[in-house]
């Protein structure tokens, strides 16, 4: 049996499909690339904004045409939009076999089993605290070119319930993972060939809180915990992770952060928006203030930390003024990169009671008007860069120039450099900065 996966949405759905498809390997399916070729067909779907469920259900009706061609594929929508609309997707679909929900994926290959036996329309949507750990076996194809990565989601859902947000509706209650389980999955992993590992969670930095909302007192952190256990893996070279929210990163987490000799020196930091008022009305748990403070502390602690961001413009009742604050925050903290969002009311959040009512065309306006002064601050930043010297990890050929190869800095940027006989990707080289492009470094490997 052939299963072809594609998958929408973030990091933490990459991560479930690299999970799904490790199961399903373990269980004598093979994984292919080319939907034409498979007897299964997966959708791992994303429901943050609209757009994301248009596309997957864009995808998923056009494969009714390979369905009438091969009636015996199996077709099923899995994951956060799948949870969302259960049994809505099969008046939509009518071709689709099945809908598996975020709490059942771990289910995924008897529910196959027993649809091949019996052909008929399943919906599974129930919560349940066994995907959890589940969840954590791997499938490392041997021979990707990134088998130096690895990914491990340390905790899964929400607890904040950002007034626009549908993860926490879709992605159940957070709950963390057991330390042991995590250092386990991680020396796996460095003993495969791994040597950067990215920590996953939707707030990653509340690690081992019991999905607790307000943050630790001082000096309390078990995701600093876990960062320092991760540092004693010899191996393992970097460790990043992603999202944290801002206000988990007390002196205890700062400090191990400084202190840590694989932790990357770049935060993604979701700022959302600039305005105090905004930032209440989406339920955020800081001030525009608050967060700067925290910028100014983790810099002051780890003087080179880069920073990335998401914001989202044209939520409800978001003025001009509103808009300016959240410009004037976003170049004052200097972000090395931003994803911007145009606000996407998400039926079910608490947002979607208001009314849109900053139309498509400032939201459009606002989203370019950001974009600009990322990419001029971004291009001035890595001029900045040039005569530096910088550890860089090796990733192997350059996409973009199969003559030069690429890796990247702690800091994650990305340099571009001349290969130098025996080099490897997975490891670190210092290389020296000569020149600077817009969105990349290149330079050239010292010793
Ligand atoms: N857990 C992460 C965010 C996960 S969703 C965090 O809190 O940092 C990724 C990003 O999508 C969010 O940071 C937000 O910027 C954006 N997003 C979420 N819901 C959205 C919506 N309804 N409309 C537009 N953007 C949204
Ligand atoms: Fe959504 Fe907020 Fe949870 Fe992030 S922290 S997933 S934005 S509810
Ligand atoms: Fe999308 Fe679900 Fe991730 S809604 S952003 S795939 S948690």
């Amino acid at each position: 049996m052939r299963v072809f996966i594609k998958t929408y949405g973030c990091q933490m759905n990459e991560r479930d499909s690299e999970a799904l498809a490790g199961m399903l390997s373990k269980a004598g399916y093979e994984i292919v690339a080319d939907e034409e070729q498979a007897d299964v067909l997966l959708f791992n779907t994303c429901s943050v904004r609209e757009q994301a469920e248009r596309k997957a259900i864009g995808k998923i009706g056009y494969m009714k045409k390979l369905k009438q061609k091969k009636p015996d594929l199996v077709i099923g929508a899995l994951g956060c939009m799948a949870q969302r609309l259960g049994n809505e997707l099969f008046q939509e679909l009518p071709h689709l076999d099945f809908v598996l929900g975020t709490g059942q994926l771990h289910t995924l290959v008897p529910l196959l089993e027993s649809i091949r036996a019996d052909r008929r329309q399943v919906a599974d949507l129930r919560e349940s605290a066994a995907v959890l750990n589940e969840m954590g076996s791997h499938f490392r194809p041997t021979g990707a070119p990134d088998a130096w990565h690895g990914q491990i989601a340390i905790t899964r859902g929400c607890n904040r319930f950002c007034s626009y947000c549908i993860v926490p509706y879709v992605r159940g209650r957070e709950v963390s993972r057991e330390m042991n389980d995590v250092l386990e999955e991680a020396r796996e992993l460095v003993a495969s060939g791994v040597r950067e590992i990215m920590l996953l969670g939707q707030n990653v930095a509340a690690y081992g809180l019991g999905g607790n909302i307000n943050p630790p007192p001082p000096g309390v952190s078990p995701f600093a915990e876990l960062l320092e256990e991760l540092d004693r893996i010899p191996e393992l070279l970097r460790v990043r992770f992603t999202s944290p929210y801002v206000t988990y990163f007390n002196d205890r987490l700062i400090a191990a952060m400084a202190a840590s000799r694989c932790c990357c020196h770049n935060v993604h930091l979701p700022l959302q928006s600039g305005s105090d008022r905004i930032l209440r009305a989406m339920n955020r748990q800081y001030t525009a203030e608050s967060y700067w403070e925290k910028v100014c502390e983790l810099r002051a602690a780890i003087p080179d930390l880069t920073f990335s961001t998401d914001v989202i413009v044209g939520f409800p009742g978001e003025s001009d003024e509103d808009f300016e604050w959240t410009r004037e925050l976003l170049n004052r903290v200097g972000f090395d990169n931003a994803f911007i969002f145009k606000y996407s009311p998400r039926p079910g959040a608490k947002s979607a009671a208001l009314e849109d009512s900053v139309p498509q065309h400032v939201k459009e306006e606002r989203n370019q008007i950001l974009l600009d002064d990322l990419h001029s601050r971004v291009a001035r930043l890595l001029q900045g860069q040039v005569g530096t010297l910088q550890e860089v990890l090796v990733e192997g050929v350059s996409p973009r120039n199969p003559a030069r190869w690429c890796g990247r800095t702690g800091t994650n940027r990305v340099v571009h450099f001349e290969p130098v006989p025996g080099i490897e990707p997975g490891t670190l080289r210092k290389i020296r900065i000569e020149r600077a492009g817009n969105v990349s470094l290149s330079g050239s490997v010292q010793g």
